[in-house]
């Protein structure tokens, strides 16, 4: 416990990086109580339980089911401010917070470059096969240097596609376009005008040069990036519209040699086709950051040796985390004050400047406009 005099209670369900966060919430009068229990993922009862009969806000993380039943918990205890430690909220269901009056706040801003870089680290492990040859070298199975051993694809000058052209997916297409120099295909709802003049500028900078320029088009349907990518990326959000969006049909119409990256959410691709994906294209590589039913991993995923799989880190830097964690902690003590919500996409004041100068404002608070709240 920190702060223990302080008269608004805040529960965060899980130990948090840094120590800015919990600056900004006792220094705001909240007695800060942190969960240390053993159990990973916590329970509604166990939540429940830490709520108790008076409870001012809470910081909860993308495991727990944040519905009715616990937003009805904090509402009877008094709460007045929630806030997720992710910038993806589908865990939370947000229209039973709204119900009770409580705020949603999440974490955009701070995960964009972070996430960004594990795609693409995933996308050149699964494509230069480096987990394999690692594994391999461990086990003392390397004899001496083979034209043959560990083949793997060039990205350079290839097509990269995007599903999902919002912050974190432009991050990795400009990764990947101007490290590789790939062709650009994305699939986006709506046209990302800033991300098609950049790689156009860039096309025209590398023909200066005397190089190849780099192209941008974004496609009618998910399918034509599918069909047309030597990697593709998936960086949409999770929803109904996007559940099992990469299904046995859609991996069918993949190039046999592509590369599938995902660092969004599991269910956005079916987890069970593509293990039998998998199986039957040896040459086909995937690079996974989540999973269809985390923890858990399909069976089968574990032994395909073509997968590159990773526990759910793609926001895992001290930077990004500690900064969530102060995003998080300004949406709850912001709100207990009666501050209005920010309407800036910009965040760096709340995590990189003097701390005297954090605005007074709730970074990013998703049911602002159902709530009426004010707008910074
Ligand atoms: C998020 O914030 O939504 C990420 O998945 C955490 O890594």
């Amino acid at each position: 416990m920190h702060n223990p005099d302080g008269n608004l209670r805040v529960v965060v369900t899980k130990p948090l990086p840094g120590d800015r966060w919990l600056n900004v919430l006792t220094s705001s009068g909240c007695r800060v109580e942190v969960c240390t229990a053993e159990q990973t993922i916590l329970d509604n009862d166990t939540i429940k339980t830490l709520i108790g009969s008076k409870c001012d806000g809470v910081i909860g993380q993308l495991t727990e089911g944040w519905n009715k039943d616990l937003f009805n918990a904090l509402k009877a205890a008094g709460g007045r401010a929630y806030s997720n430690y992710a910038v993806g909220y589908n865990n939370v269901v947000v229209p039973d917070a709204t119900a009770v009056g409580i705020p949603v706040g999440n974490t955009p801003g701070v995960l964009t470059e972070t996430t960004a870089e594990l795609a693409a680290a995933l996308t050149m492990a699964a494509s230069r096969r480096v987990v394999e040859a690692d594994t391999f070298m461990r086990g003392g199975q390397y004899k001496g240097w083979l034209p043959t051993l560990f083949v793997g694809s060039l990205l350079q000058g290839k097509t990269v596609g995007i599903i999902g052209a919002g912050r974190i997916g432009t991050a990795y297409a400009r990764m990947m376009v101007e490290g590789h120099k790939m062709d650009l295909l994305y699939y986006d709802p709506y046209p990302n005008k800033f991300l098609e003049e950049y790689v156009a500028d860039y096309g025209k900078l590398l023909e200066s040069k005397g190089e190849k320029p780099v192209t941008v088009r974004r496609c009618e349907t998910v399918e034509e990036v599918l069909a047309k990518s030597d990697v593709v990326s998936l960086h949409c959000n999770l929803d109904e519209a996007t559940k099992h969006l990469i299904n046995k049909e859609r991996l069918s119409k993949m190039k046999p040699d592509a590369v599938l990256v995902n660092a969004a959410r599991g269910p956005v691709i079916d987890e069970a086709a593509l293990v039998a994906h998998l199986q039957a294209n040896p040459e086909f590589r995937c690079g996974l950051d989540v999973f269809e039913d985390e923890p858990d991993m399909k069976p089968g995923l574990a032994e395909c040796n073509n997968a590159v799989i990773v526990p759910h880190i793609a926001s895992a830097t001290l930077w990004t985390r500690a900064g969530m964690a102060t995003l998080a902690a300004c949406n709850v003590a912001a709100t207990l004050k009666g501050y209005p919500a920010w309407n800036k996409p910009d965040v760096l004041p709340f995590v990189d400047g003097p701390f005297e100068d954090i605005p007074k404002a709730a970074p990013s608070i998703v049911n602002a406009k159902e709530l009426n709240l004010a707008m910074a």
